[in-house]
């Protein structure tokens, strides 16, 4: 773990946390500040996997319930790791359909804001989504790849993770909706995300995406927003590597 502020919880035998009741009470808050926002402005697919799943106030979420439906439906399960882990071991698990999961929860006094992840995150950014199957196909592409890369080649290809499947939005019948689950698991971010004086939207382009360098600590200041789910397949392709070492290449004479 990399400069984690939390530790990690490890599971019993049987998958389980012991969470405390204020951790339960963290998660109802949280669940009951999220759901309205996310209902209003979340895309179809995360409105959808959010029924599938059947997730509610009642927490915090226990990694094997979540798995006995996510494993059935998808071949996904949540595998409990430290809050952050390297690029190694996080494409390694996406290329075997296991999608990382912290297990612990955020403090009462992070309830806005959140630099790393924490299981409300796991569960309630990434798990709706992972139910639909061209957003699980495409993150275990990326996993896939991933695993092939070198690190300077993952960490441009943790761009295309970082804008899509963490903080992405998406055109939906005229309006913007979002996917990402760092903005879905994050009330604040939820407004943020798509208050226009305070952000920028852009077009999706896996030129500038794998070009952009991000933050981890703050709340984003750019998005970029997909026109539909086509744009994924559209990146899913052998010609990936290439651009991600011409994009290596260009940042490395920008700094020259
Ligand atoms: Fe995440």
């Amino acid at each position: 773990m990399k400069n984690s502020a939390y530790t990690a919880i490890p599971v019993d035998e049987k998958g389980y946390v012991p969470y405390s009741k204020e951790d339960g009470e963290t998660w109802k808050h949280l669940f009951n500040w999220q759901q309205p926002l996310a209902q209003q402005h979340a895309c179809t697919s995360y409105l959808t996997g959010m029924k599938t799943l059947g997730l509610s106030e009642d927490g915090p979420a226990q990694l094997p319930e979540v798995n006995s439906v996510l494993l059935a439906k998808t071949g996904w399960q949540l595998e409990p790791v430290d809050a952050l882990i390297n690029f190694k071991r996080f494409f390694g698990l996406l290329a075997e359909q296991k999608f990382p999961a912290a297990t612990f929860m955020r403090r009462p006094d992070q309830l806005e804001y959140l630099p790393e992840p924490d299981l409300f995150h796991e569960v309630m950014g990434h798990c709706p989504i992972l139910c639909n199957p061209e957003f699980s196909t495409f993150t275990h592409w990326i996993g896939k790849l991933g695993v092939q890369c070198n690190h300077e080649q993952q960490v441009a290809l943790a761009r295309i993770y970082w804008f899509t499947i963490e903080f992405g939005l998406i055109r939906e019948d005229g309006n913007t909706k979002i996917f990402g689950g760092g903005i879905l698991s994050s009330p604040k971010e939820i407004t943020h995300s798509l208050d226009l004086s305070l952000v920028s939207h852009q077009p999706f382009d896996i030129e500038t995406i794998l070009r952009t360098r991000y933050r981890i600590d703050t709340p984003q200041p750019n998005y970029f927003v997909m026109d539909s789910t086509e744009q994924l397949l559209g990146i899913q392709d052998k010609k990936l590597l290439t651009r991600i070492d011409n994009a290596i290449s260009d940042l490395k004479s920008a700094v020259i």
